[in-house]
This record gives structure tokens, sequence and C-alpha cells, in this order.
């Protein structure tokens, strides 16, 4: 194998770049040079790569996003745009395809597979709802954002003296996963979590913050997965039961940005490695992920069919917590 090609596709998550350092690195050590394709399945179509160095890439571990670009394509979906991304894939040398992002990348990868092309697909996504892996990268700098943000909102909350409950509403992403909220609900110490896969009640969230109140906990933070319900919905119902002013944040794309924690940096290079060492190996369609410490990796179809479902042992934790 002389040559391979990295690219991130899908919405991109802290620590792709250092992932993308450890591939050309990884490749470099084995003699394979790195194809650097950008702005995911639209410029493998339309042949927008070149060639990583080692000393190109050794600094951007600590950038977050990805130097790669990400984008959606349309075309891609269809016959004629994924003949033309193998094609130039060929054209380039390209021997082995490694894609950096959630589970609508990885379906791109394995319709690529299916030209002859070996596939790796790597999870790059702070939703952290990848199956395969305990963590996607990104998430971790995720919940260390919002964690951070619910300690600054506890800064100004615990200064006021107020005779009615303050409620603060704190909305984070996650679509259909409630990973984030729920993690940084326990490591922020908020006092109620609102997640996409648990069935939950306004009233008795209400009940249990007015207790709180009562009991002499002047202040309380919600986190609410935007899966779960938006903030601004959330505060007129709380309003209205309690008869309070609550105020909101939506954290929204700040939860993408900023460095990578040293957590992520280093999932993303062990996942980094294992993806050429796996393209080494003749393997295709193959998905790395990181359990209880070691780079794994399994089938791709379990990436893209199967969600990370929330863990109980987080749930009940955070149940016992809130009290
Ligand atoms: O990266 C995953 C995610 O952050 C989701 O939690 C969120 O709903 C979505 O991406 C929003 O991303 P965009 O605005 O780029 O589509």
């Amino acid at each position: 194998m002389k040559r391979i090609g990295v690219l991130t596709s899908g919405g991109d998550a802290p620590g792709m770049n250092a992932c993308i350092r450890a591939i050309v690195k990884a490749a470099k050590a084995n003699n394979i040079e790195t194809l650097g394709v950008y702005e995911g399945y639209k410029g493998l179509m339309e042949g927008k790569m070149e060639v990583l160095t080692a000393n190109y890439v050794d600094d951007i571990i600590e950038l977050s996003g990805t130097i790669l670009k990400s984008a959606r394509s349309a075309k891609f979906k269809t016959e004629e745009g994924l003949k033309l991304a193998v094609e130039q894939a060929q054209k380039h040398g390209i021997e082995g395809l490694v894609v950096i992002g959630g589970d609508g990348s990885f379906r791109g990868a394995c319709d690529v597979s299916k030209f002859g092309l070996p596939v790796i697909g790597i999870p790059g996504t702070i939703d952290n709802d990848i199956a395969g892996t305990e963590y996607s990268i990104g998430a971790d700098t995720a919940v260390n954002i919002v964690t951070d943000t619910v300690s600054k909102i506890h800064d100004t909350a615990r200064s006021l003296i107020v005779d009615m409950p303050r409620v603060f509403l704190i909305e984070v992403m996650g679509r259909g996963c409630g990973y984030i909220a729920v993690t940084s609900a326990i490591a922020g110490g908020a006092d109620y979590c609102l997640v996409p896969e648990i069935p939950y009640d306004v009233n008795e969230m209400c009940t249990h913050l007015k207790t709180k109140f009562e009991n002499g906990k002047l202040y309380s933070v919600v986190i609410a997965a935007e899966g779960a319900t938006g903030v601004n919905e959330l505060k007129k119902q709380v309003d209205t039961i309690l008869n309070i002013d609550s105020r909101t944040c939506v954290l929204g794309h700040l939860q993408r940005g900023g460095a990578p924690t040293a957590f992520d940096r280093l999932i993303a290079s062990q996942m980094a490695v294992r993806a050429v060492e796996l393209l080494m190996e003749g393997k295709t369609n193959r998905m790395v992920g990181v359990i209880a410490g070691k780079a794994v990796d399994c089938d791709i179809f379990k990436g893209i069919n199967d969600k990370n479902k929330i863990s109980q042992e987080i749930v009940r934790l955070n149940n016992i917590l809130i009290s």
C-alpha cells in the first residue's frame, strides 16, 4: 500500500484534526503517503485533495474544527456522483480511505466500498451516539464546555438572594441522544436533566425544583438536550407552573468549538493509528472505536444501524445526585 486518503464529513467535532494528524503520522511510519481530501465527499468527487506531510499536520493537534473542511452533497448520493468519487480516488492512487464522521458519513463510505475501494470509519461527533465505541471524537470536549458553562451560571446564581425559585434552563446539543446532557448534568452538578430517550413530566420536575427551594437551595439549573425539548418551550411551562420568570441559555454551536480536550486528542490518535493498521491488513468496511481504553474495530454497519444507548448507570447516578 502506497497511498491512502482521509476525509471528514458531516458535523465537525473537536479532535478531528488530532485524528488527521495521527493518520498521516501512522501512515508515514509505514512508508504510506496520505492524501487529505477537502470538503468531504463533495471534494472527493471534485478531486480536491493534496498530500499531507507529517510536518504540515504536526501542530494541528490543538485546533478545533477540521482543516479538511466538511460539506453536504446531494450529488454524491446519486449513481453519477458516486462513480465520480470512485474515479477520482482511483485517478489519485488512493488505495484505502479513512472517513471521520457520523453514521451518514459511514453510509457514504460503504457506498464507495462497493466499487472496490477499502474504507475504514472513525466516529467523530459530539453527540456520542455511534454504536461500537464508548466514545466518539469531540464528545468529551462538548461535555467539558457544558460543564464549564454550568459552573459559570452557578457563580452568578448563588450570589443573588431571592424569594422565589431562580431557575436556569440550559439547552445542549443532542437531537436523538442525551449523552452530553446527562454527563454534563452530573459533572456540572445540575438539579434536573431532560433527555430524548426518557419520557419526562414537567410538573414533576417543577415539584422537585420547588422542594429544593423550600429546603434552602435558592437557584437551580436544568439541562435539557435539544431532542427532549427546546428551552423556550420549557420556559413557558415552568414559568406557568412555578409562577416565576426563569432564565434560558441555548449553548448551540459553542459546544463544537474550542481546543479539544486531552482525552479527545488521545482517543482520536488511538483510533487513527488502528484505522491505518486495518487498511494495511487489507480490511474494509470496518469501524474503529475505543472500549475500556483500547482501540477496537467492528463492522461499519454497526455504526450505521445501531445507536449508542444512554447508559442506565449514568441515568441512575444522575437521579441520585439531583436530590
Ligand atoms: O454534531 C452533532 C450536532 O451537533 C447535533 O447535536 C446538532 O443537532 C447538529 O449537529 C447541529 O449541527 P448543524 O447546525 O451543523 O447542522
